[in-house]
């Protein structure tokens, strides 16, 4: 017998698409663990406790799945955020290598200089929306990662074409009746469009390097030189398709934990203060490596990724019927890991809705009690690099300017492209 734990009705779907001031974890405060969510692709059985997400992140990875290839299967049809089984494993292998170790390090400097020049560019008493500022940077350093282009004309190429990409995606695209290009009107048609631009340019970069990849260490030329165990490659169109999906996962979220982390620090003036006495004896021009090492800043930045993961919940959609809690659950079901609610589990963090980085100073957390980048066979493949990314980044503005925080209530959550935000994108100043 299969039955579906108790979750509201499907105007919560309609409210929360709108208003995200009831969160996940007052829905489980309400309904139990796990509860059920209705969502646009069926319903969504969310586990809270880190029992749940063990049961979810230690099952055989065959049992799911990727729930995202609903939504953004038709946009990035071979990508490895919607594929499943052995080709997901495939391509998590030929993907990983750039994320780890001395060559994700080897990006540290271009993460410190582009902090330092898009900082550069505030007006002291203007007021600016922080987000625009961590999206121009985390977006030019993914694109100096991913496509290894140094010439500024072409960085500004690449940004055009995505920011114009970007502008072109709405929710209405994931809709089947509208994936139509009626004639090059609407939605999908614009997309449609600027994914193709955007494809030329990587194709002609592709085809330049093919001709020469020796020494390189970019992303796409690691790709394009990549085997797997049976010495096969990836064709071109997974090559564009990876690469996006690179660029979209890899800056966006990073953007958004930023712009939570000055946020947070600026409305809790005494952290703020305990980060300035950690950082301002260590010089600007630092070795990334030592500044990541730096323990208070480790701890801001998990701290920030703890109250504010821009994944709410991290779900996979079940390819085989599965038992979670106790809850037998029939194929079809999509099952998550409430990554926002389980963050707020009082007995695992006392004053949950404080902000509080000296909880990571003083434990651990296991991977099913912390979990931003999701866990189990589809794990985050650029957790390190966004940590690493967003330390620096806070190091090199923190470092240089001050900032005054002009939010004056509690600000909200507000959906962005496939992340949740900060509503109003957290409005600062640089101060005088
Ligand atoms: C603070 C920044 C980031 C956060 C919080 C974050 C979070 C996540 C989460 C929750 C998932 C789903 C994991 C799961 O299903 O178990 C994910 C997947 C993924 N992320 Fe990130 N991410 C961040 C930055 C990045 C960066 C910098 C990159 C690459 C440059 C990246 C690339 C990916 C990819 C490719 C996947 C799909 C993995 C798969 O399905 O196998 N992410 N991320």
């Amino acid at each position: 017998m299969t039955s579906l734990p108790k979750g509201p009705g499907k105007f919560a779907l309609l409210r929360m698409m709108f208003d995200l001031s009831k969160t996940l974890a007052d829905l489980a405060r309400e309904y139990g663990d796990p509860f059920t969510l209705p969502s646009a692709f069926g319903p969504m059985v969310i586990a809270v406790a880190p029992e749940g997400n063990k049961e979810i992140f230690t099952a055989d990875p065959d049992t799911f799945t990727a729930s995202a290839a609903d939504s953004f299967g038709r946009v990035i049809r071979t990508s490895v955020l919607v594929t499943s089984g052995a080709e997901h494993k495939r391509q998590r292998k030929l993907l990983m290598p750039p994320f780890h170790g001395q060559r994700m390090r080897s990006y540290g400097n271009l993460m410190k200089v582009r902090a330092r020049e898009w900082a550069a560019r505030l007006a002291p008493g203007n007021p600016f929306a922080m987000i625009y500022t961590t999206q121009a940077i985390t977006l030019d350093v993914i694109i100096e990662a991913v496509f290894g282009v140094d010439q500024s004309e072409r960085v500004q190429l690449f940004r055009t074409e995505i920011l114009a990409l970007l502008e072109a995606f709405s929710p209405f695209i994931f809709l089947k009746p509208l994936q139509h290009e009626f004639g090059g009107l609407g939605p999908w048609a614009r997309f449609q469009r600027g994914f193709r631009k955007l494809g030329e340019h990587v194709y002609a970069l592709a085809a330049e390097r093919r001709a020469n990849l020796n020494g390189r260490e970019d992303i796409l030329s690691l790709l394009l030189s990549a085997k797997d165990d049976e010495g096969k490659g990836l064709s071109d169109q997974e090559i564009l398709d990876q690469l996006l999906t690179l660029v979209f996962a890899g800056h966006e979220t990073t953007a958004v934990m930023l712009a939570w982390a000055f946020y947070l620090l600026h409305k809790n003036k005494e952290t703020l203060e305990k980060l300035h006495a950690e950082i301002d004896p260590v010089a600007e021009d630092a070795d990334p490596e030592s500044i990541a090492k730096l323990p208070y800043l480790e701890a801001v930045v998990n701290e920030t990724l703890r109250l504010y993961p821009p994944v709410h919940v991290i779900h996979r959609k079940l390819a085989r019927p599965f038992t979670l809690l106790g809850h037998a659950l029939p194929v079809g079901t999509i099952v998550a890991a409430g990554a926002f609610a389980t963050h707020r589990v009082e007995s695992i963090y006392p004053e949950p809705e404080r902000f509080s980085p000296e909880r990571f100073l003083n434990k651990s957390y296991s991977p099913f009690e912390f979990l931003p980048f999701g866990g189990g066979a589809r794990r985050c493949i650029g957790a390190a690099f966004a940590i690493y990314e967003m330390k620096l980044v806070l190091f090199s503005i923190l470092k240089l300017y001050r900032f005054q925080l002009l939010e004056t209530e509690e600000v909200r959550f507000a959906h962005r492209l496939g992340t949740v935000g900060p509503k109003g994108g957290i409005r600062m100043m640089l101060e005088k």
